[in-house]
């Protein structure tokens, strides 16, 4: 299949959008830019195109996929119940990096949730993508338009590298302003649970509801035969072909663990850390500014495997606000190997 990459800057520019929503209602699959990451997209009422995501992805099948929206009143034909904790956060956080889990009316076809009885919605906050989602006149199922396993795209050259060939279009519509995937927020249990952090930070979401769990996985490595909340945690993420190994301690300490170590190595370190690293590195982002290191994560991932060594000593960031996403994703990328130097 030829790949074609559209760049589409402007919702003025009315015969490109069309083009992408044709392809959509048609049960083709397109790659469509969002806020967070690139979305590989597919009419998420259609069951053969929901499961061409998963072949061209190569995603386990119980792995369900993010429903997105162009206005939230679509939502109420997706899900059984609107509760007033998800009116709420979508009145202060929609269009925006966060994805609501909710018990899923029969309209949501069982592909998309992975058979569970709750599917996950986003309004995404990039014009181009909602234009197209309007003039398809579905709701698109869209997991991030990485191969499985491998750093989520966020430019529409990242799609291409693990996408050329498999699908008849990507949109592109510029980098992508926040670079790590949506907040996950289940609202079916007795209280709120972020089941993956990302652009909307818990304080965020306990400012509108008060008291919210974070689920365990965010942190921990859970074994692939216990029942998670989001399926998705449980798989191996992110992960470059080197070996990723995260160094907790500050950065002297840092430094000096590089200075001991031998061998073919290299460093995942801020910027401000590029002349004291006595070796091969890739940084990622400015140490105090965790929005500047969620923007550079995945490429500096990707960057990571042309340095040619066999393992890189990643810094370890901050976990206040945007900074947890940012550590969840290294932890998933490093297979949450911790060394620390404190
Ligand atoms: O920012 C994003 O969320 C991007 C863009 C494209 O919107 N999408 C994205 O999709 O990251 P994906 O498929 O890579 O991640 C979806 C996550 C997975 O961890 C999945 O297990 C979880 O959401 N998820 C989806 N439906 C769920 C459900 N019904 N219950 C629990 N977790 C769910
Ligand atoms: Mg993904």
């Amino acid at each position: 299949m030829n790949t074609r990459v559209l760049k589409i800057n402007s919702v003025s520019q009315q015969k490109d959008i069309l083009t992408a929503a044709q392809l959509l209602k048609n049960g083709a699959l397109v790659a469509l830019p969002t806020e967070t990451v690139y979305g590989l997209g597919a009419n998420a009422l259609d069951e053969e195109a929901v499961k061409s995501i998963f072949a061209a992805k190569g995603r386990p099948q119980d792995n369900p996929l993010i429903v997105h929206i162009s206005e939230f009143d679509e939502i109420y034909n997706l899900v059984e119940e609107v509760p007033p904790s998800a009116k709420s956060l979508a009145v202060k956080y929609w269009p925006g990096p966060m994805t609501l889990i909710l018990k899923k009316s029969k309209l949501v076809p069982d592909v998309v949730s992975a058979g569970l009885d709750t599917v996950a919605v986003r309004l995404p906050n990039h014009e181009v993508t909602r234009a197209i989602i309007k003039a398809a006149g579905v709701p698109v199922a869209a997991p991030s338009a990485n191969l499985s396993g491998s750093p989520s795209p966020t430019t529409a050259q990242s799609v291409f590298e693990d996408m050329n060939g498999k699908i008849p279009l990507i949109v592109d519509g510029g980098a992508c302003r926040i670079g790590v995937e949506s907040t996950v927020i289940s609202l079916t249990g007795e209280k709120p649970s972020i089941l993956r952090p990302g652009g909307v930070t818990p304080e965020q979401i306990s400012e509108v509801l008060g008291d919210v769990a974070i689920d365990d996985a965010v942190f921990h490595n859970i074994s692939s035969s216990r029942k998670v909340a989001s399926p998705g945690m449980k798989y191996k993420h992110y992960a470059p072909a080197t070996k990723v190994v995260i160094v907790k301690g500050d950065r002297e300490k840092y430094y000096d663990f590089l200075e001991k170590q031998s061998g073919n190595f290299g460093a995942l370190c801020f910027e401000e850390d590029a002349s004291k690293v006595n070796c091969k590195y890739v940084s990622y982002g400015k140490e105090s500014n965790s929005l500047s290191q969620s923007n550079r994560l995945f490429n500096a991932l990707r960057e990571v495997d042309s340095l040619g060594v066999d393992v890189v000593f990643a810094r370890y960031p901050f976990e206040d606000g945007m900074g947890l996403a940012v550590l969840n994703r290294l932890l998933r990328s490093a297979a949450f190997e911790v060394i620390e130097v404190e």
